[in-house]
C-alpha cells in the first residue's frame, strides 16, 4: 500500500509582496516518524518552505494538510504549539538562562506549572546538558554546540509532533556537527519525530535523511532515499548535486551500522585482564595492523580505553591497569567517510565502534570496510548490465 503523507505540501507557492517567487507550486509527502532533508542552493526556498509550514509565512497558493487537515483551518498559534522549530542561527533568548529558554515552550502550551521543571530536566537530559550543570548559565556562556543544543531541547520540550530544524549546525566546527549529528540520530531512533531538516551541505543530507529533497528556484527536482539519489539521479543537475557516478560517493554516505562489524576474535579484554591476557588477544586476531597493536580495554561491553602492546609503556608496566590510554571510538551512525577520517587522523587500521553511553558494538577494519564497498559497488555494476 502506497503510504501517504503525514504532513503534505500540495501546489504550495509564495510570492513575497516585492514580487519575489520564493516557492512554486512546490508538492512534497512527508511520512510519520521520518526525517525529510531539503537541500538545495541558498535562496532557493528552504527557508521559505519550513516558515509556511508552522504558518510563519502564509502560502499564496496551495495548501499543507497535516494528517489530512489543512492547517489554514487551523489557529496558527495551536499549530506552532504542535511543531518544534530550531531556527537558522540558532535563536536563543539571550536575556534568559537556559532552562528558561527551554521552558518557553511547554509554557506557551499551557503544560501544568509543577510540570515544567520536570520536562525542562528531561529534554535537557536528551541532549546531553544535565539542568544541575547547565540550567542556569547564560547562552552567552556556552559554546556553539553547547547553544545549538539547548536550541534543540527547546524544540523537544513542547512535545511536538513535527519538528523543523533549519540548518541546525550549520555553524559549528566539523567535529561538534558530526557528534550532534550522530546524537539527534541516535535521539531520532528513540523519539520517531516527523522532522523536516534544512543543510547546506550534502554530505549531512544523505548522513540525516532518511529521504532528500533537492530544490531549486522554488521546486522540488527530486525526492528520494539518498542511495536511491545516487543510483538513479534524474537529471545533471541532481547528479553534479550527489556526486552520482563517483566511485567515493558510496563512501560519503554509508553508515558504519549499515556495514557488518567485526564482533569476533577482537583484541579486546576486561579491564581487570592481565599484560599476558592482552599479549595473547593481539596475537590471535586476524585483524591486520598498519603500525602498532593495539587491544582495546571494554568493561561489561562499554569501551574504556586501548592499550598498546608494542610500546614501552606496555613493556615497562606492571599491570594492565597502568598502561591503559584513551581511545578513539565511533558512533554506528557516523558515516564511513568519517572513520576513515579518524583512521587516519589517529593513525590506526580498526577503529572501535559504539553505540550510545559509548557502548561497545565492535570493531570496523579499514580492510573489512574497502572489501563491503566494493561488494556494493560490484552488486550496482550487475543492476546496470541487466
Ligand atoms: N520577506 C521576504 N521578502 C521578500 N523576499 C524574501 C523574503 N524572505 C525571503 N525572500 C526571498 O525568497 C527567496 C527564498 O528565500 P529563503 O530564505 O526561503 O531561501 P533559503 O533556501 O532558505 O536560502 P539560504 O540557504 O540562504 O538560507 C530568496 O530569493 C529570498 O531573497
Ligand atoms: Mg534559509
Amino acid at each position: 500500500m502506497k503510504q501517504t503523507g503525514f504532513l503534505s505540501l500540495k501546489g504550495v507557492t509564495k510570492r513575497y509582496p516585492d514580487g519575489t517567487t520564493a516557492v512554486s507550486g512546490l508538492d512534497l509527502d512527508i511520512l510519520r516518524g521520518e526525517i525529510l532533508v531539503l537541500i538545495g542552493p541558498s535562496g532557493c526556498g528552504k527557508t521559505t518552505t519550513l516558515r509556511m509550514i508552522n504558518r510563519l509565512v502564509e502560502p499564496t497558493e496551495g495548501e499543507i494538510l497535516i494528517d489530512g487537515k489543512p492547517t489554514s483551518s487551523l489557529d496558527p498559534v495551536i499549530l506552532r504549539r504542535r511543531i518544534g522549530y530550531v531556527i537558522q542561527g540558532i535563536g536563543l533568548f539571550p536575556h534568559l538562562r537556559v532552562k528558561d529558554n527551554v521552558s518557553v515552550v511547554p509554557r506557551l502550551k499551557g503544560v501544568p506549572r509543577e510540570k515544567i521543571p520536570g520536562k525542562v530536566r528531561e529534554s535537557l537530559d536528551l541532549v546531553g546538558l544535565p539542568l544541575e550543570e547547565y540550567g542556569h548559565r547564560w547562552p552567552s556562556d556556552l559554546s556553539g554546540g553547547q547553544k545549538q543544543r539547548v536550541g534543540v531541547a527547546r524544540a523537544l520540550a513542547g512535545d511536538p509532533e513535527i519538528i523543523l530544524m533549519d540548518e541546525p549546525f550549520g555553524a559549528l566546527d566539523p567535529i561538534t556537527r558530526i557528534g550532534l549529528q550522530d546524537e539527534l540520530l541516535s535521539l531520532q531512533e528513540r523519539l520517531r519525530k516527523t522532522v523536516v531538516f534544512v543543510t547546506h551541505d550534502i554530505n549531512e543530507a544523505m548522513k540525516m535523511g532518511d529521504r532528500v529533497a533537492i530544490m531549486r528556484e522554488g521546486t522540488i527536482v527530486q525526492v528520494d532515499r539518498p542511495l536511491d539519489l545516487l543510483a538513479r539521479p534524474v537529471d545533471d543537475f541532481v547528479a553534479d548535486f550527489v556526486g552520482a557516478g563517483n566511485p567515493l560517493a558510496l563512501f560519503r554516505y554509508l553508515k558504519i551500522r549499515e556495514v557488518p562489524l567485526r564482533t569476533e576474535n577482537l583484541p579486546v579484554v576486561g579491564p581487570d585482564s592481565t599484560k599476558e591476557e592482552a599479549l595473547e588477544a593481539a596475537r590471535n586476531t586476524p585483524l591486520k595492523y598498519c603500525k602498532d597493536r593495539l587491544v582495546f580495554i571494554c568493561d561489561k561491553k562499554k569501551v574504556v580505553g586501548c592499550c598498546n602492546v608494542d610500546n614501552r609503556r606496555f613493556r615497562e608496566a606492571a599491570t594492565l591497569a597502568e598502561c591503559i590510554e584513551p581511545v578513539t571510538h565511533i558512533h554506528r551512525n557516523s558515516t564511513l567517510q568519517e572513520a576513515l577520517g579518524l583512521m587516519i587522523s589517529s593513525g590506526i587500521a580498526n577503529i572501535v565502534v559504539s553505540g550510545d553511553g559509548d557502548e561497545f558494538l565492535g570493531i570496523l577494519s579499514f580492510v573489512d570496510m574497502t572489501d563491503f564497498l566494493q561488494m556494493q559497488q560490484g552488486a550496482e555494476s550487475v543492476q546496470e548490465t541487466r
